[in-house]
């Protein structure tokens, strides 16, 4: 595919969305995130992220994300990358394998194996994830939180470490120390990229 394909991945309040952005104006690459950025998104958004359902499924809820997803893939980042322009995605297959699979106990093989059904094997060409201390990003997100926030600390404790054994060993994960003002965190991402990709 002509397009590289850079993800961001990490856990809530990592400042994550906006360094994704940041990275995309810079590169002028297709900015795009999960879930939610493509024709049937909004709707599976609100069902995901909505306080008021907290009846959802664990099952429902890891494939809804993967319904999501298959649809963002055909929509967006396939033909995206095959005209020839980046994309940077903030979240795809990694945050279920996390979230689903190790948060909600389905087991990383398992959710692994429905994304690869929804994406049709489109893999990342590099992942980023910004790794904060979970006490820092707990005072990043404050007291409005929506469903997947509420999760509750052993979860996002679990979601952090269940990340850095992803990213452990594998050349195609960058892992950054996203502690620092919005400035600093960003030169650590160039610094990072381009290393992996020129
Ligand atoms: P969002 O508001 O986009 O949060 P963030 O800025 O942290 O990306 O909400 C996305 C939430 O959905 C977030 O808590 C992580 C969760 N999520 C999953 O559990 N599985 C997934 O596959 C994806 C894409 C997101």
């Amino acid at each position: 595919m002509a397009g590289k394909f850079i993800v961001f991945e990490g856990g809530d309040a990592t400042g994550k969305s906006t360094q994704a952005r940041l990275l995309a104006e810079r590169r002028g690459a297709r900015f795009t995130f999960e879930p939610g950025d493509c024709s049937i998104g909004p709707a599976v958004r609100s069902i995901l992220l909505d306080p008021a359902n907290d009846h959802l499924s664990f099952r429902a809820e890891a494939l809804l994300y993967a319904a999501d997803r298959a649809q963002h893939v055909e929509e967006v980042i396939r033909p995206t990358l095959e005209s020839g322009v980046d994309v940077v995605a903030d979240r795809y297959v990694s945050s279920s394998v996390v979230y689903q699979g190790i948060g909600r106990g389905f087991g990383a093989a398992a959710i692994a194996e429905i994304s690869r059904f929804a994406t049709g094997g489109l893999l990342p060409d590099i992942t980023v994830l910004l790794d904060v201390d979970p006490s820092l990003s707990d005072r990043r997100l404050g007291g409005d939180r929506d469903r997947l926030e509420q999760a509750g600390d052993e979860f996002h404790r679990m979601v952090r470490q269940g990340y850095l054994d992803l990213a452990e060993g594998d050349d195609s994960w960058l892992v950054i120390d996203s502690s620092g003002s919005i400035a600093e965190v960003a030169v650590r991402i160039d610094a990072g990229v381009t290393e992996i990709l020129p």
